[in-house]
C-alpha cells in the first residue's frame, strides 16, 4: 500500500502556526508568527494601488491563453528594474535574464532545480538562523547543506567575524545563500562594507552567491535595500536572485516572484536562461498570470507608482513605530532585560530572545504565536493587542 503504512508529517513550522492559530479559541489571541503584513486593525488588506491595478486589469484583459514560459516581458523588466534599478548597466549588457515565479519560494526551487542539473555535487551555505523553508527547499532539490554563523546571540547583532571565517572555507563552485535585506529571521542586516567583503571573497574564491530578496523596500527605501545585491552583482560574474511581490505589494496569495540568474555575459546568462525554462517547462510549464499584471500596471503608471511607493512607505513607518513602543512598553513593565536592540532590526521580524519554553509558555498559555526560536512578526502587533502582549511577555520572562 502506498499511503496505509504513512505516519502523518508534522505540521509546517511557519504555515502550520497559522493553522493551529485559527482554531484556538481564547478571545485574546496573536499571531506574531507568519510574516504577513496587518494594519493597526490587525488587517491584511488589499493595497490601494492594487485594488485600482485589478479594476482597469479586469475592464482590458483579452485572453486567458498561456503566458511564455518565464512570464510576460513587461513583468521580467519590471522586475529587473526594481531589483537593480531602471536602466542599470546589468539590464543594459544583458547579463541578466529573470523568470516569474510562483512566489519567491518558487524562484529558490527552480533555481536549486538549475543548479542541480549543472552541478549537483555542490554544497550550498546557509545562515544560522536561517528561514525555516531554505533547507527543505534545497533538501528537496537534493543538496547537500552547510551553515555559516550569522546572528550572535550575545550581542544581538551580526557575526561578522564568524561569517567570514567560515564562508573562508567555501571552494569554487558552491552555493552561498544571503538574504539581501531585512534577514529572515534575524532581521540582522550587513552593512555596505561588509557586502564589499563578501562581494571580493565571493570573486576570489569563486563560490556563487544565490540572493534571497523578498523584503524590498521593508527595510530602510526601495533604493538603499538593494545596495548589497547590487554590491554583488557589480563585482561577481555568476549569481542567482530570488525576490518577490508578497510583501512588498501584498501579493502573497496570487504567487508572484521572480529568479533572475545573472551571467559574466549576455550569452552564458541566455544558455542558461534555456536550461532554466526547461526546468519551468516540467516543474508548472509556465506561471500564473495575474500578480505579474498588477506588478507591470503598478510599476509602469506613473501615479500607481507614487501611491505604491507611499504605500510601502506606510508599512515600514508602521513596523518601525510598533518596534519603539514593544520596546518601550516591555521597558514601562520592569522587565529587567534590555530589548533595544529591536528597535534597530529591520523588516517584518524580530529576534526576540525569548527561548522556545517561553515561546511555548505563549503559545499554551496565553493564545501568543510565536515561531520557534522565538521570531515574532511586529506587524502582528496593533494598539490593540500590544498591553495584553507585553503583559504576557513580562510574565513569560518571570
Ligand atoms: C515567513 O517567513 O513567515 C514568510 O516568508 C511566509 C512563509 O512562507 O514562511
Amino acid at each position: 500500500m502506498l499511503f496505509s503504512d504513512l505516519s502523518p508529517a508534522p505540521p509546517d513550522a511557519i504555515l502550520g502556526l497559522t493553522e493551529a492559530f485559527k482554531k484556538d479559541t481564547n478571545p485574546d489571541k496573536i499571531n506574531l508568527g507568519v510574516g504577513v503584513y496587518q494594519d493597526d486593525d490587525g488587517l491584511t488588506p488589499v493595497m490601494k494601488c492594487v485594488k485600482a491595478a485589478e479594476e482597469r486589469i479586469l475592464a482590458s484583459e483579452k485572453t486567458k491563453s498561456y503566458l511564455p514560459i518565464s512570464g510576460s516581458a513587461e513583468y521580467k523588466s519590471s522586475v529587473q528594474n526594481l531589483i537593480f534599478g531602471p536602466d542599470h548597466e546589468i539590464i543594459r549588457s544583458g547579463r541578466a535574464r529573470t523568470a516569474h515565479s510562483p512566489g519567491g519560494t518558487g524562484g529558490l526551487r527552480i533555481g536549486a532545480e538549475l543548479i542541480r542539473q549543472i552541478r549537483p555535487d555542490a554544497t550550498v551555505w546557509m545562515s544560522t538562523p536561517t528561514w525555516a523553508n531554505h533547507p527543505g527547499i534545497f533538501a528537496a532539490a537534493g543538496f547537500k547543506q552547510s551553515s555559516y554563523p550569522y546572528y550572535d546571540a550575545e550581542t544581538k547583532g551580526l557575526d561578522f567575524e564568524g561569517m567570514r571565517q567560515s564562508l573562508a572555507k567555501v571552494p569554487a563552485g558552491d552555493i552561498v545563500l544571503l538574504h539581501v535585506c531585512c534577514h529572515n529571521p534575524s532581521g540582522v542586516d550587513l552593512s555596505g562594507d561588509q557586502w564589499k567583503d563578501l562581494a571580493a571573497m565571493a570573486s576570489q574564491q569563486g563560490w556563487i552567491p544565490f540572493l534571497d530578496f523578498a523584503y524590498q523596500g521593508l527595510g530602510d527605501d526601495l533604493e538603499q535595500d538593494r545596495s548589497g545585491l547590487l554590491r554583488i552583482a557589480e563585482t561577481v560574474p555568476e549569481l542567482f536572485v530570488a525576490s518577490s511581490f508578497s510583501k512588498n505589494m501584498g501579493l502573497y496569495r496570487e504567487r508572484t516572484g521572480a529568479l533572475t540568474i545573472i551571467g559574466p555575459d549576455a550569452s552564458a546568462a541566455d544558455a542558461a536562461f534555456s536550461h532554466l525554462e526547461k526546468t519551468i517547462r516540467v516543474v508548472y510549464s509556465n506561471p500564473p498570470s495575474h500578480g505579474g499584471l498588477i506588478v507591470s500596471t503598478v510599476l509602469n503608471d506613473p501615479a500607481l507608482r507614487n501611491q505604491w511607493e507611499q504605500e510601502v512607505v506606510d508599512i515600514r513607518d508602521r513596523i518601525k513605530s510598533i518596534r519603539s513602543e514593544f520596546v518601550s512598553k516591555l521597558k514601562e513593565r520592569g522587565v529587567g532585560r534590555d530589548f533595544s536592540f529591536i528597535d534597530s532590526q529591520k523588516g517584518m521580524f524580530s529576534f526576540s530572545g525569548l527561548s522556545d519554553e517561553q515561546v511555548a509558555f505563549l503559545r499554551e498559555s496565553k493564545g501568543i504565536y510565536i515561531v520557534k526560536g522565538g521570531r515574532i512578526n511586529v506587524a502582528g502587533i496593533t494598539t490593540r493587542n500590544i498591553e495584553y502582549l507585553c503583559d504576557s511577555v513580562a510574565e513569560a520572562l518571570g
